[in-house]
């Protein structure tokens, strides 16, 4: 019999899994991660990426990490050198400004703040539009974002990209 075959006749012989039986391996996984899975993110694990919103160093992500605790949260630092992206999606968005000055703009309302500063983005029927500025020439403004998915999904969000970064438009450009 050819390998092949025979690999394929293993497959069939192999018992598929319950949903039951699934679900009590999730929740073992899950068990897992609270014992041994990562408790301390560290910065040399997270680089920041130019991405087209900005300049952003993800902590947690249901999408990039799968290796902590908690699993339903977006963590990530956003380095406003000048202008960001400018995106819509919902809110129920917490960002804490970590250094720098600097303001954004939602829904066309101008909202400055500055280190120290907690910012939110409420909740609205069609999301809210913004982009953030840098207001300071002589350093980029630092701040962190706090999303929870469980929120995020049952409000429907969905992210649209209106306006990409002006340091991304930049690299862009160079490898054109
Ligand atoms: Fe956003």
């Amino acid at each position: 019999m050819a390998e092949s075959e025979r690999t394929r006749e293993r497959e069939r012989e192999r018992p598929v899994r319950s949903s039951y039986e699934l679900a009590i391996e999730h929740d073992k996984e899950f068990a897992q991660r609270q014992l041994m899975g990562r408790v301390v993110l560290r910065i040399e694990d997270c680089p920041q990426q130019q991405t087209r919103q900005g300049l952003l160093r993800t902590y947690l992500s249901p999408f990039a990490v799968h290796d902590t605790p908690l699993q339903h949260w977006s963590v990530f630092t956003h380095e406003v050198r000048s202008t960001s992206g400018k995106h819509r999606h919902q809110g129920g968005v917490i960002i804490y400004v970590i250094d720098g000055k600097g303001y954004s703009v939602v829904d066309g309302e101008r909202i400055d703040w500055e280190k120290g500063d907690l910012v939110l983005l409420p909740l609205r029927p069609n999301g809210v539009e913004h982009q953030h500025f840098n207001s300071d020439p002589a350093k980029p403004a630092l701040w962190i974002a706090f999303i929870h998915f469980g929120i995020r999904d049952y409000v429907a969000s969905e992210m649209t990209q209106t306006e990409v970064s002006a340091e991304y438009a930049l690299q862009e450009s160079r490898t054109r």
